[in-house]
């Protein structure tokens, strides 16, 4: 029998724009997610999160939910425009207090809230006015945005994520166009990820000094698929090693290392932005755990074949930039999201991210399986979706036997939800959401979590 340990925290994830609805009212102002949901053709269904599963105001169904099913810690995010509408200035003081009321129903049901500060839903003035995350003055801006966050949450919430996924804000938003602001260029992914490593390090900085007597933890959450080399030949090893240097060193090395890999910066020249001496000061050790978002695997292969290029990540500032070619096994299964089930990929990166940086603390922020999950008389029975997450759980336990400090799991998702460019057509979710009734029904995976987690194992 598994057994985790009684320390080790279990709990499920979500954010802001992909539950909360109520995108418009009590002073919340507008998203650049409320604004790319509007452009016809970016969402699948033309869907949107304007009302998602409303848990604005379902918040405390929400939480006994959470209590019912076991677990002890919650990972939400706060949307900034909700506390600060135009992103810098006026504080909204509706949105504080819905933060307030969360955090305390949380702590009043012994649920440990892990918040993180930026789940891709940047206030629109921020875009418009300033040019979102491609404008140095942004490091600035999220700063005092975290300075309201510390000052009105930190007396209760002890454990913060700066960012999540600074990859997927630059890649997908900035570099191929499919996230919001929805913009496709192979320079820019590199200036905002540079701008996104100073605003989280100045957000760390200043909980670091002004708000050390609230004795909590920050890091930043990265996510990385694991790349294994296609074959043995050195050229696809170093291949597949270059495809996670460019995926998680870019914004790890920096944290960790003190600098951008190399390999980065000799394939990216100019477009590589360059650290001053003070940054690298101020980004080196910011982070006092290695927060993971991780769901799949690919092979990586040399790629000779200048132009061919992987049709999962396309272009955009990636592939091109490294010269891999990315395949999947046919063997391997498939979630609903096409993104393949391969356990020993997590259990190789935790290994890979243990030896690369030192054995931090690491928590996997982020884990879970798409499926079509269709009600049958009232239940939803995803054993594929147990299956998952008993392997992926596995090889976290063989990380942990074999010394790797992994210190906590989060499920994605506590619900179904709204899943970015994909809409409601993907379902995430351990509970199941009648969109029509917005009835929340556990599937076979949560209860399957309450027995682990009363037992620490199973
Ligand atoms: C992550 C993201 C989540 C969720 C998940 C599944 O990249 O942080 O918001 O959408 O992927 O796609």
């Amino acid at each position: 029998m598994i057994k985790f340990s009684n320390d080790f925290v279990w709990g499920t994830a979500t954010s802001s724009y992909q539950i909360e609805g109520a995108h418009n009212i009590d002073g919340k102002g507008p998203s650049i997610w409320d604004a790319f949901c509007t452009i016809p053709n970016r969402i699948k269904n033309g869907d949107n999160a304007n009302e998602a599963i409303d848990h604005y105001h379902n918040y405390k169904e929400d939480v006994a939910l959470l209590k019912s099913q076991g677990f002890t810690a919650y990972r939400f995010s706060i949307s900034w425009s909700r506390i600060m509408p135009e992103g810098k200035g006026k504080i909204n003081e509706e949105g504080i207090q819905f933060y307030n009321n969360l955090i305390d129903e949380l702590l009043a049901n012994d649920i440990t809230p892990w918040v993180t500060l930026y789940h891709w839903d940047l206030p629109l003035a921020l875009q418009m006015e300033n040019d979102g995350w491609l404008n140095p003055d942004i490091a600035c801006y999220f700063e005092a945005y975290a300075k309201v966050c510390f000052k009105h949450f930190g007396d209760r919430v002890k454990n913060w994520i700066t960012l999540n996924e600074p990859w997927v804000v630059s890649i997908l938003g900035y570099g191929q166009g499919v996230f919001a602001p929805g913009r496709v260029s192979n320079s820019e992914p590199y200036l905002v990820g540079h701008h996104l490593l100073l605003a989280h390090a100045h957000a760390v900085n200043l909980y670091k000094t002004e708000f050390a007597h609230q004795n909590g933890i920050i890091g930043i959450t990265n996510n990385c698929d694991w790349r294994e080399p296609l074959t043995d030949k050195p050229e696809d090893i170093e291949a597949a090693q270059r495809a996670l240097l460019f995926f998680i060193g870019w914004f790890a090395d920096p944290i960790y290392l003190g600098d951008y890999p190399k390999v980065m910066k000799d394939r990216l020249g100019d477009r590589l932005p360059k650290f001053t001496v003070d940054e690298k000061k101020l980004i080196k050790n910011s982070s006092d755990f290695f927060g993971l978002n991780h769901y799949t695997t690919m092979y990586a292969a040399q790629d000779d074949n200048k132009g061919v290029k992987s049709s999962v990540y396309g272009n955009g500032g990636i592939s091109e930039d490294q010269d891999v070619l990315l395949t999947q096994d046919e063997s391997w299964p498939l979630t609903e999201f096409n993104w393949a089930v391969v356990p020993w990929g997590c259990y190789k990166l935790l290994d890979w991210i243990s030896k690369r940086y030192n054995n931090p603390d690491i928590y996997i922020t982020e884990n879970g399986f798409a499926c079509d999950d269709k009600l049958e008389n009232g239940k939803v029975n995803d054993t594929d979706r147990l299956d998952y997450y008993r392997q992926y759980l596995e090889a976290c336990h063989k990380a942990i036997e074999n010394g790797i400090k992994l210190k906590g799991y989060f499920a994605w998702s506590l619900f179904d939800n709204f899943e970015w460019a994909s809409g409601y057509s993907i379902r995430f979710g351990i509970n199941y959401i009648d969109y029509k009734t917005m009835e929340r029904i556990p599937k076979a995976s949560a209860n399957w979590f309450k027995e682990a987690i009363k037992n620490k194992g199973w």
